[in-house]
């Protein structure tokens, strides 16, 4: 069975190895000191048994709630943690009264990345509404990111 936890400051190795392992572009220590203290931000970790297998960190700004990331271990991957998690943040946004979920991915992890995360989005019924031009920047390059949203359930 997988379950979402609430994160603090003590998970912050776990989720700092959660998020090396997932993401090709870790969040700085200033951007966690940011997730875990100094913001209402919100942090899971999916648990499966004793195992943290992935986690999310979820913000809410102008109506919405922001996804700002999601990473499931690749080793656990298609087993639900990433459903599970986009079901925590639907119940997230349910409660604080955000209109929608939304998530922003780098055009390089969409086209010509055979992980292709912008098939899992729409597949969990986001749609895609716009480019925000050199949204990210990463590898010392700058990289279009590309909109997703979806209503709260
Ligand atoms: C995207 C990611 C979070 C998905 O996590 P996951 O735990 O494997 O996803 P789930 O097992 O919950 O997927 C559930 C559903 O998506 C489908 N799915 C899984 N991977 C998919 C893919 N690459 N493309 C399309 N559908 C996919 C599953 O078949 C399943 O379908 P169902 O709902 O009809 O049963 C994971 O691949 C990841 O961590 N990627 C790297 C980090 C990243 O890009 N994060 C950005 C997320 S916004």
């Amino acid at each position: 069975m997988i379950k979402v936890v609430t994160a603090t400051a003590k998970d912050l190795p776990t989720l700092q190895d959660l998020d090396l392992k997932t993401y090709h572009y870790p969040l700085s220590d200033k951007g966690w000191k940011y997730a875990l203290i100094d913001s209402p931000c919100k942090v899971g970790m999916a648990q499966i048994g004793t195992t943290y297998v992935g986690f999310a960190l979820f913000e809410q700004a102008d109506g919405a709630l922001d996804i700002h990331r999601l990473g499931v271990l690749s080793k656990f991957r298609g087993l639900g943690a990433g459903k599970t998690l986009l079901q925590t943040a639907n119940a997230l946004a349910r409660d604080l009264h955000s209109l929608k979920l939304r998530v922003i991915v780098p055009s390089c992890h969409c086209e010509n990345d055979k992980d292709n995360v912008s098939n899992w989005l729409k597949g969990q019924g986001f749609r895609a509404k716009g480019v925000k031009t050199d949204f990210f920047k990463m590898y010392g390059d700058l990289y279009d990111g590309y909109l997703f949203e979806r209503g709260v359930k």
